[in-house]
């Protein structure tokens, strides 16, 4: 059964540089959050990692220290952290994001979440459903951050993965985990497996930015927007959201029938 009939695909917005991109991300974000505060309304995040996201950090936390907002009220959740690694250690996503936005922009740390990749660990269906009900108590993802991974998946839902998948512990695929290698001084220090929001949890955000810099990516995006809306291209199934925005340099969408 395609709970997704075919639909005209979202354009890409195609954008001079990275920069660009970020630039365009961080005054939405900027304008939302500005947004809540001044109505006394929580604004809740959904936040990324990897290399594409520095520079949207870097862009919100210099749209912040320009035109500071109350941030007292905003939760964030990301998207998924790797299995064996300890919070404190440095490639871990909760230093990534430590580094990148909540310490030079002052979130406070009590409303930034993760996935508990310590209990997940242990009780792997546990820790899926308390960071879903987490979610949920909150009202949901207001705005979620997403970058790509170069087969397509979105958090570590690697291809494969259905459209109802929710927050759960999954093993690496192996080009995530080699394009990972670098960073951790060789492939065998690379965890092996992740904790994810689903796919689920993913299509119910009420805006989904989606990021793709460089010609690494240009083949996700193509099959992502022009490929068959199917589980061998996890981003494909977010297609049809109803407020999806993909941002991309020329590079990445190269590979897009003009
Ligand atoms: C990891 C993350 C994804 C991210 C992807 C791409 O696999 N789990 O959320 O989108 O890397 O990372 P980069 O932006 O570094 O290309």
């Amino acid at each position: 059964m395609d709970e997704h009939p075919p639909a005209a695909p979202p354009a890409p917005i195609v954008v001079a540089d990275p920069a660009e991109a970020c630039g365009r991300v961080a005054e939405e974000l900027h304008t939302l959050l500005a947004e809540g505060a001044r109505d006394g309304r929580p604004v809740v995040l959904g936040l990324a990692t990897g290399g594409t996201m520095v520079g949207v950090y870097a862009a919100l936390v210099e749209r912040l220290r320009a035109e500071p907002v109350d941030l007292s009220r905003v939760t964030t959740f990301n998207l998924d952290e790797f299995l064996g690694l300890p919070a404190e250690h440095p490639l871990s996503f909760w230093s990534f994001m430590t580094q990148h936005l909540f310490g030079p922009a002052g979130f406070a740390p009590e409303r930034c979440h993760f996935p508990d990749a310590e209990l997940a660990a242990q009780q792997p269906g546990l820790a899926g459903e308390a960071y879903q009900a987490l979610i949920a108590r909150h009202g949901g993802i207001d705005l979620q951050l997403l970058g790509i991974g170069r087969n397509g998946h979105v958090a570590f839902n690697e291809p494969g993965t259905s459209a109802v998948a929710v927050t759960r512990v999954v093993p690496l695929h192996e080009h995530t985990r080699e394009d990972a290698a670098a960073a951790f001084g060789g492939l065998e220090q690379v965890p092996t497996h992740a904790i994810t929001m689903g796919l689920l949890e993913l299509r119910a955000a009420r805006r989904l930015r989606l990021l793709a810099f460089g010609a690494g990516k240009a083949a996700a995006v193509r099959a992502m927007l022009s490929g068959p809306v199917s589980p061998a291209c996890p981003a494909s199934l977010l297609r049809n959201h109803a407020d999806l925005q993909v941002l991309t340099d020329g590079a990445a969408a190269s590979a897009l029938d003009a």
